[in-house]
């Protein structure tokens, strides 16, 4: 069915439904589309029960209620079909709300998903809050106040990476929370911490693109910034957001000439950026990459709800637990980023790997992965090996890559899906960032199999995909 149909009738089934057991992932995305639905379903007077989960997995399949309750899957459930099968529950309990790569279930069983990947280019890159979003807005069009989680879940998500900006259907909600007041759109360097970190901190962290003579060195940017007259002395510390429009014009010239000098282009150098006009300056959900980030600091370390709680409104105990999560994030992600760098990948033809044990937790180690890639050979996928805390015979992978690398055949869900059932395990995810379970003690079979499927879909190119 087409997309309109198909978000009506999520919409009609949710605003139909007795009671629904609301189950989502507890990343950015997740905890954005679990707070949109709901939100729209306690305005419906509609009771939910919340279930947060690492990731749809025979261990936490026991999670989701054995009732008559209806069951909606946000940001997971479209590549785990075959486990809700094999968990015999009903197609008629369910509804699936996703962007993940569909999966369907192997003995035929047919649930319903909304899931953006079946629409076309213009839905292409819009993440599950997106999708929950409009199913959301059909429910009752006073629900566009929620546009604001989406595009946080959006850009959590890593839909505006590879175009510096929101595209299609995710930058048609982006102008909805606009036009309600909510959002502003404006363009900006495309650095991360434009609310809450000191611009020169901004600026050197920059690493995409990375700015000659700025990046990694702080002391350049504050030098640069007393020169243009931003900063009015070595010690001031302003952020982006503070700089009136002709200080960010006076800002993105020089950085621009700066680039062109050095012969980099500055394709990269600008993005749009998304500020919420209704959150306080100068704290993470003032924009929405910062504000992602706190929610991913709260669902990675196990508190999804204080996340939830935010996206709710809360902006007492809950959002001062959240600001506390994600000092505490940042800092761990930074460590294990260093970890990576200085311990030092194996190379392993196409793509490079390590295994950091049980040094992290496996909910940050994509995140970590995709961090380091960034500063270590961006040709080729890296791929995270770790333990997982109560599950003692499994190991968890977590793959990363470039747009650059799937324009040349590869993708990262279909190797790591065919490696891990090879190895008795499972997978799913995106072309571009994939993760696995598989079982202890296969990894180096495992690896060397991921990269003879990586080298097959090179071989075959992007002709043939
Ligand atoms: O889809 P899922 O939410 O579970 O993705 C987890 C991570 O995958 C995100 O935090 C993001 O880093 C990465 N991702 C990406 N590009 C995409 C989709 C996801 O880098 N298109
Ligand atoms: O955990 P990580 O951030 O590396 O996950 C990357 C992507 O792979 C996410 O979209 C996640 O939902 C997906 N994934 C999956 N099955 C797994 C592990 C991760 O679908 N067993």
């Amino acid at each position: 069915m087409g997309v309109v149909e198909d978000i009506s009738r999520a919409a009609d089934r949710l605003a139909e439904a007795d009671a629904v057991s609301l189950i989502s992932h507890i990343d950015a995305d997740g905890i954005t589309s679990f707070s949109i639905i709901n939100q729209a379903l306690a305005r419906e007077g509609i009771p939910v029960t919340p279930v947060f989960i690492r990731q749809l997995e025979p261990m936490t399949i026991p999670h989701i209620p054995k009732d008559d309750t209806l069951k909606v899957f946000t940001d997971l459930g479209s590549g785990q079909q075959g486990l809700l099968e094999e968990a015999e529950i009903r197609p008629e309990d369910v509804v699936i709300l996703d962007h993940h790569i569909s999966q369907k279930a192997p003995n035929g069983t047919e649930y319903f998903e909304v899931n953006s990947q079946f629409y076309g280019e213009e839905y292409q890159k819009c993440s599950a809050a997106g999708v929950a979003y409009l199913v959301a807005r059909r429910m009752n069009a006073a629900n566009t106040d929620l546009a604001k989680l989406a595009v946080v879940g959006n850009v959590g998500d890593m839909m505006a990476r590879e175009t510096c900006r929101l595209t299609g259907i995710a930058h048609w909600i982006a102008e909805d929370a606009e036009a309600h007041g909510h959002l502003k759109m404006m363009q900006g360097l495309n650095c991360y911490g434009l609310s809450t970190r000191a611009l020169h901190l901004s600026l050197s962290n920059c690493d995409d693109p990375t700015i000659p003579g700025i990046s990694g060195k702080p002391a350049k940017a504050i030098e640069l910034l007393c020169r243009i007259g931003i900063y009015d002395t070595p010690s001031a510390s302003r952020t982006f957001e503070e700089l009136d429009a002709e200080e960010v014009q006076r800002l993105s010239s020089t950085v621009a000439e700066q680039m062109i000098a050095n012969g980099e282009s500055v394709e990269r150098l600008f993005a749009e950026q998304y500020f919420f006009l209704d959150e306080a300056e100068k704290t993470p959900l003032r924009n929405a990459s910062e504000y992602a980030t706190m929610l991913n600091a709260c669902g990675r370390w196990a508190k999804p709800y204080i996340g939830a709680a935010v996206c709710a409104g809360d902006r007492g105990v809950h959002y001062r637990e959240a600001e506390h999560m994600l000092r505490h994030h940042r800092s761990i992600i930074r460590e294990l980023c260093e970890y990576i760098l200085e311990t030092g990948v194996k190379r392993l033809g196409t793509i490079q790997t390590i295994n950091i044990g049980n040094r992290y937790p496996d909910t940050i180690a994509g995140i970590g992965a995709g961090m380091a890639l960034s500063k270590l050979n961006t040709n080729k996928p890296i791929l995270v090996l770790c333990e997982v805390e109560d599950e003692p015979d499994f190991l968890k992978v977590s793959m990363r890559t470039y747009e650059k690398v799937l324009r040349r055949g590869v993708n990262l869900q279909e190797a790591l899906c065919s490696a891990a059932a090879e190895f008795g395990g499972s997978g799913g995810g995106h072309n571009i960032a994939a993760g696995a379970y598989i079982p202890k003690g296969c990894e180096d079979d495992f690896c060397r199999r991921v990269n003879e499927l990586i080298q097959a879909q090179l071989d075959a190119g992007p002709a043939n995909r």
